[in-house]
């Protein structure tokens, strides 16, 4: 079966602590929604740039048998009408999402393929239960690949693995936990509000207030 497509959201984990006294919790801001629109209904590509296109085909191809779906080549950037040729390959997830390359040597070097740490950058991809997470991670170190874990995150059970070009792989299935977990909008506000002022004072001194604090460009 072909991996299922992007696994669970950004996973912080802030602990739940809600205060029935806290202001935000009294009066949780009110999430604005444009009426009439629908709201994206998932995901039509994810991009990052890769080292060669072969190698990152034998890895999403071969290794996670997530099929080559197109490969087309460019002459010209977008935009900027550079003549800089490059290649733009999608592989397709079983859903039918697409997870991209761009393949452009000429601006490109090996310090862009470094291991990016996983809070910076990581792509999650679901499965559908813990035996085929676990049947997964057996096929891919038999590939040659190291494929760490699994690691309990109470909602998600993952496993562990780096691309060809320094992204971490996360392969995930949801636990019993999931639904309740992602089901209390209130209480991930809370959170987050309570998050906000215990890390203020940090932030302020990385960031500056004006960073934290700004929305728009129309101030
Ligand atoms: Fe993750």
């Amino acid at each position: 079966m072909r991996l299922q497509g992007f696994g669970h959201p950004l996973f912080n984990g802030v602990p739940h602590v809600v205060r029935r006294n806290d202001p935000y919790w009294r009066n949780p801001t009110v999430v604005k929604k444009s009426a009439s629109l629908e709201r994206p209904r998932g995901i039509n590509h994810a991009a990052y740039r890769c080292r060669d296109a072969e190698q990152t085909r034998w890895f999403y191809e071969d290794v996670l048998g997530l099929p080559l779906a197109t490969a087309p080549v460019f002459e010209d950037v977008p935009g900027t009408g550079e003549r800089i040729p490059y290649m733009h390959l999608f592989f397709q997830l079983g859903n039918g999402e697409t997870i991209a390359f761009f393949d452009q040597p000429e601006t490109a070097d090996e310090s862009k393929f470094a291991r990016a740490h996983s809070f910076d950058r990581h792509l999650a991809l679901e499965v559908p239960d813990e035996a085929s997470l676990l049947a997964w991670q057996k096929q891919i170190n038999e590939a040659g690949v190291s494929c760490l874990g699994p690691v309990d995150h109470g909602f998600v059970k993952s496993v562990y693995m780096y691309d060809p070009n320094g992204l971490q792989v996360e392969l995930t299935c949801r636990t019993g936990a999931w639904e309740e977990e992602m089901s209390d909008p209130a209480r991930a506000r809370a959170s987050i509000a309570e998050w906000s002022q215990r890390m203020r004072a940090e932030k302020e001194r990385r960031f500056g207030a004006a960073a934290i604090d700004r929305r728009s460009r129309r101030r």
